[in-house]
């Protein structure tokens, strides 16, 4: 990537986990609405399940999760009663006990929970749906919160995927995020893990944290994977947004790497992580084992994008639960109440917590398709994909936005197929936004691209 275009090309555009975006989702869809639409769901679909854990024990300062820091655990243990009866309500609305294929616990810190209220979830869990018995069960894991007896109960109860957070292990940068993580208590975590059959173990890291160096960066990475030998390896770029999340401005904006500096550190992270690592780049911030299922489906064009990010699952249909659970139904997506007590009063009153949503339309589901494709493939035959949704578009407003990044070698457009090119594969955000029809440009404000 020339660092001219790096400058030039550095939008804020959505990170398209979601087409409509959730700032498009609206009042108008609510409990009601969303009840309908698990009732009306084909009760041979396969579901994917979320649930959001939204508590902490500590901020980490750079946090741009949904979640709430408590020192006790009388509000989790409510939450957690909240969440078993709104599984309870969205199980008496679909049409049958149905199947999930896929469950994921994220959070927040899913191991703030006890392990007997962790146990129990996945019990309830089985009651309400069929767990198939090769279902994917992963977990966000905070390793600072999980101790052998708890990572045992969750072994025990079926968890197939652990998701640890990482970020960075140099100390400076750990006092500047309010992270204080030593490696050694990650590696015993991931050596539990294993011992226990939870086989499948990940890394969350991040660039562009305070005070972190180019070199800070790689030396973290180098250490983090060799030594935790981890499937898959999150690198995200640090996002922020202190209009958003205040406990950022606890981040002085001068520590912050800036833009050629955060550019650099992506670059050669991905270079290290694949080159020397020898892992597969997945999208813009995954990498994974050659002989993962994630870089298996990459190859085979299988590859799917959902509010976790990049993942195998392709289950049409996705249940949120907890507070600011996203779910994605065919007919559209639903987002729960964010705010706690608001979440907890629906649900006392019989009530779906839905608070938002989005009806989706025909020309939504086509622009879906594409912006899914170029996220995941990083190249998108625009042609199959109308004919697909069976549509006479040609995209011809969308193809002229594209000249620009066309010209400065970020796309190659070859008739109706567009390919994101290796310089453009950092920006591959700013190309699917020329397929957004709900985005004006300055209307919202949107994490850096890189
Ligand atoms: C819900 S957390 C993971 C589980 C657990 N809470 C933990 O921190 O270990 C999901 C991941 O999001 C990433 N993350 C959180 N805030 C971020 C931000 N502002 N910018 C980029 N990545 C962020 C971190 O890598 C974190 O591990
Ligand atoms: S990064 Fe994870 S542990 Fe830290 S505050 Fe956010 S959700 Fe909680």
């Amino acid at each position: 990537m020339r660092p001219d275009l790096a400058a030039k090309y550095d939008l804020r555009v959505p990170r398209y986990t979601s087409y409509p975006t959730a700032p498009h989702f609206h009042a108008g869809v609510g409990s009601d609405a969303y009840k309908g639409w698990l009732g009306g769901l084909d009760p041979a679909l396969e579901l994917s399940v979320y649930l959001h854990i939204a508590y902490c024990a500590e901020m980490c300062w750079f946090c741009g999760c949904h979640t709430k820091i408590t020192k006790r655990y009388a509000p989790v243990a409510a939450y957690m009663e909240s969440l078993w009866r709104e599984m309870a309500l969205v199980a008496e609305a679909l049409p049958t006990r149905m199947t999930a294929r896929h469950v994921h616990f994220g959070g927040g810190s899913p191991t703030i929970l006890s392990a007997e209220d962790f146990v129990r979830t996945v019990d309830l869990l089985r009651e309400h749906f069929i767990l198939k018995p090769d279902a994917e069960v992963a977990v966000e894991l905070d390793p600072r919160t999980a101790d052998e007896a708890y990572v045992k109960a969750m072994a025990g109860a079926g968890v197939t995927r652990a998701s640890i957070g990482v970020q960075d292990l140099d100390d400076k940068v750990q006092q500047a995020i309010n992270r204080i993580q030593p490696y050694e208590i990650t590696e015993q975590v991931t050596g539990w893990l294993r011992h226990h059959g939870v086989a499948e173990v990940n890394i969350d890291l991040i660039y562009g944290l305070p005070y972190q160096t180019l070199d800070g960066l790689l030396a973290t990475i180098d250490k983090a994977v060799t030594g935790l030998r981890p499937r898959r390896v999150a690198l995200f770029g640090y996002a922020h947004v202190p209009w958003m999340k205040k406990h950022q401005t606890l981040i002085p904006e001068e520590s912050l790497p800036d833009t050629a500096t955060r550019f650099a550190q992506y670059e050669q992270g991905c270079r290290l992580l694949t080159e020397t690592l020898g892992y597969v780049q997945v999208g813009l911030d995954h990498f994974a084992a050659p002989d993962d299922e994630l870089a298996v489906a990459l190859k085979d064009k299988r590859l799917h994008r959902n509010f976790q990010g990049y993942t195998t699952d392709s289950a049409p249909a996705l249940i949120g639960l907890g507070a600011s659970g996203i779910g994605s139904l065919p007919q559209g997506y639903v987002a729960n109440e964010g705010e706690i007590h608001a979440y907890q009063r629906a649900i006392v009153e019989g009530r779906l917590p839905t608070a938002r949503g989005v009806a989706v339309t025909a020309d939504d589901l086509m622009r879906r398709d594409i912006i899914e494709r170029l996220m995941c493939d990083l190249e998108v035959d625009l042609d199959r994909v109308a004919e697909r949704h069976d549509s006479p578009e040609r995209f011809e407003g969308e193809l002229a936005a594209l000249a620009p990044l066309q010209a400065d070698g970020l796309v190659t457009v070859d008739g109706q197929r567009i390919t994101v090119t290796d310089d453009g594969r950092t920006l591959v955000r700013a190309v699917c936004a020329a397929f957004d029809r709900y985005l004006k440009q300055g209307e919202q404000r949107h994490s850096k691209a890189i």
